[in-house]
């Protein structure tokens, strides 16, 4: 028998606030816990929803960096896109927190000297690499050098992306700060050490033996292996001027390791969230039920309570962190209860190829509420169906595509509408009532009723695909039903019949209204509208009787819109591009050349040109013959554009010509003068012309 818990604390990672976020991270955690919150709710479970930005570690400094800017505007900026877009999507969290805020210092501080006071912490002194340019130590991502074991040029500190080795910086040969360019030094610095390995013995009891078969297999075996190959001491601090300060008096300059505060955050997100419902001051809350005379203290039990089922929800990259390293500072805290389960999820690819900010392949989520503000829904069941629960999974433009075209207008919303508009052609939009019923009237009804059990028990058992499929096939029981009973046919001659089948396709309707609030909550509530029913409770899901006879039914509309292949084709053209852009962005740029005097460059003869006439060369793919007014002759000059430009092109467009550059032969003809042309990364070529057209032989200086 699995335990009855008395309430719920259900987390989802908290996004580093350095960037936007895409759709691989709402399949990894933040799209399966809010199915299973809000499925916990309706069947009437005490559940808090907690998450928020994770504003510290060296990322968000780095990225205040590249936009020149303050990390404070960086973390303020991303952290109001994310919950922006969270908000938009339908996440319904109690509480959208920061790790900013002073609440969240004060609990990490707290904790941090809890471990300290009682001993829990070492504290080491070793040699770590500066950069001395830029007078920062150098987090592990921020070195790179050649990998020892299979040579990449581009290893990082803490791993080669490669050969996948797991890596430490001292490893790397020819070492690199990738703030400066320049090889780091090495220098003595003190930090507090978490000693991982005095737990490994209650860990294989916690998690080897007590969660071998509830939690998930891809959980269970990252865990194991981690133990299995011994754990070390991990330092809980940097050296570091953004962040936490470490509450000690000899700790200038040294912050704690955005891993030790970012999962305490979910505890000060649980604390803000009774303080400010006590206090009526409601920042970051939006509590999604009333929680009847709420005290700051509230917070306790869900932390401390044995009796509280803990839940986070987190991406693969997170396991270690949720399962060995906060746990171990719970534990070591000790009045804190554990998770009982951490159902992470693998990666999601996108059209065959790593997700990645970075290189310009993904599909950020305030990118995708821009070119889809009306279909939060599309996106959440397009990812639905296809999280990496058990092993990775592909995320295509072809495949939303199909998803909402056929499993959501064809079935869905084909078998709501035809059940609503029936229902207003020929009863007047109220729900008719039941007469006789068929067998097949009485299949379709014991179907539905078997339907929400099986998906509440696939919710629990974290398995969101099948329970989505589950939902699914709830409107396909209905559609299945309109098509093989036909009641448009049958209006001439049996409408009380027809009363029968509308009744029990509008109850199959309201059903859907409740089982579907979960997965696709925006369509769920125009459902509800549409059969003008607010009830959201699960216990009821399944009755054949959700609706009463003479019932007036609301305005019916469509759910769901076909989606054409030019907004797809679109999206696909928006994704080769943005990598492009990014590719061209991270080439290095030429170096610049040797220095030279004015003298040397008061040599050179510049104009402005005018092309009379253009034509190809034969035998040549790359020249072009030119004829040029340069304002002073008219002149022939040779040009390697042609696979850049067709002689029509050119005719008559002004240029900018070096014109005392010394004659030479090129193919027989003798070139007088130098086109000038701006060279893009990728290799193309563009005119350089005066913003506005002059006289040819109007001198460049
Ligand atoms: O991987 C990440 O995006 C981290 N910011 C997740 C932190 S989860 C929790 F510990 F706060
Ligand atoms: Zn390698």
């Amino acid at each position: 028998m699995s335990k009855e818990f008395k309430r719920f604390l259900v987390t989802a990672a908290l996004p580093y606030a350095n960037g936007p976020k895409h759709i691989g991270h709402l399949a990894g955690a933040y799209i399966p816990s809010d199915v299973y919150v809000r499925y916990m709710r309706s069947i009437g479970k005490d559940v808090v929803f907690v998450c928020g930005s994770d504003e510290h570690g060296t990322a968000i400094p780095n990225q205040a960096l590249k936009e020149n800017t303050t990390p404070k505007a960086i973390i303020d900026k991303y952290d109001a896109q994310i919950k922006d877009c969270f908000h938009q999507l339908g996440m319904s969290f109690d509480i959208y927190h920061r790790t900013s805020e002073p609440i969240h210092h004060e609990t990490s501080q707290e904790i941090f000297l809890n471990l300290f006071n009682k001993g829990l912490l070492t504290e080491e002194i070793s040699e770590q690499y500066y950069d001395d340019q830029a007078n920062v130590f150098l987090a592990d991502r921020y070195i790179i050098g050649t990998c020892p074991k299979c040579a990449n040029p581009n290893a990082y500190g803490d791993q080669c992306e490669r050969c996948g080795s797991t890596l430490s910086p001292r490893e790397l040969i020819n070492p690199k700060s990738t703030l400066t360019g320049n090889a780091p030094i090495l220098k003595s610095t003190k930090h507090w050490y978490l000693p991982l390995q005095n737990y490994e013995g209650w860990l294989t009891d916690w998690i080897l033996k007590s969660h071998k078969d509830d939690w998930k297999v891809n959980v269970y075996g990252q865990c194991k292996s981690w133990i299995d190959a011994g754990l070390q001491p991990r330092a809980m601090t940097r050296d570091l001027d953004w962040g936490i300060k470490v509450p000690l008096p000899d700790a200038e300059g040294k912050v704690l390791y955005v891993w030790f505060d970012a999962p305490i955050g979910y505890i000060s997100a649980t604390r803000a969230l009774f303080k400010e419902l006590e206090e009526n001051k409601l920042q970051f809350a939006t509590p999604q039920r009333d929680f009847k005379n709420p005290k700051s203290n509230d917070w306790k039990p869900y932390w401390q309570d044995g009796d509280t089922k803990l839940i986070h929800f987190v991406g693969k990259d997170n396991i270690v962190f949720h399962c060995i390293i906060f746990p171990i500072i719970l534990k070591a805290a000790g009045e804190y209860i554990l998770p009982e389960n951490v159902p992470a999820n693998e990666f999601m690819n996108l059209e065959g190829d790593k997700m990645s900010t970075s290189r310009g392949w993904s599909i950020e989520m305030h990118e995708y509420l821009a070119d889809f503000p009306d279909k939060p829904d599309v996106l959440r069941y397009a990812l639905l169906t296809n999280l990496p629960e058990t092993k990775d999974s592909e995320f295509t433009w072809k495949d939303f595509q199909a998803k909402n075209n056929n499993e959501l207008v064809a079935i869905f919303g084909n078998f709501v509408n035809r059940a609503l508009v029936l229902t207003q052609k020929y009863f007047d939009n109220k729900i008719p009532s039941r007469c006789a019923l068929s067998e097949i009237d009485q299949k379709v009804i014991n179907d539905m009723k078997e339907l929400p059990d099986k998906i509440g028990a696939s919710i629990q058992a974290y398995r969101f695909r099948e329970a989505t499929a589950q939902v699914m096939d709830l409107a396909r029981l209905g559609n299945k039903y309109l098509a093989e009973t036909e009641p448009w046919k049958l209006a001439k001659t049996d409408l009380e019949k027809v009363g029968t089948i509308l009744n029990i396709s509008l109850q199959i309707a309201a059903n859907l209204s409740i089982v579907v609030e979960p997965f696709l909550p925006f369509t769920a509530q125009k459902l509800r509208a549409m059969l003008n029913f607010q009830q959201l409770d699960w216990s009821k899901a399944g009755a054949a009787d959700l609706l009463n006879a003479e019932h007036s039914l609301g305005v019916a509309s469509l759910l769901f819109e076909k989606i054409e292949d030019d907004v797809i084709e679109k999206q696909i053209k928006k994704l080769l591009d943005s990598k492009k852009a990014m590719e061209l962005a991270s080439q290095p740029v030429t170096p610049s050349k040797a220095e030279i005097t004015f003298d040397d460059f008061s040599k050179m003869d510049i104009r402005v040109g005018t092309i009379l006439s253009a034509e190809r060369v034969e035998k040549s793919k790359k020249l072009l013959k030119l004829q040029v007014d340069t304002g002073i002759d008219k002149r022939t000059v040779m040009s390697g554009i042609a696979e850049h430009f067709s002689p029509e092109q050119l005719v008559g467009k002004q240029v900018t010509i070096l014109v005392n550059l010394a004659p030479r032969k090129i193919m027989g003809v003798e070139s007088q003068g130098m086109i000038l042309m701006a060279e893009d990364k990728d290799g193309k070529l563009r005119l350089l012309q005066p913003n506005e057209s002059v006289s040819p032989g109007s001198t460049v200086s």
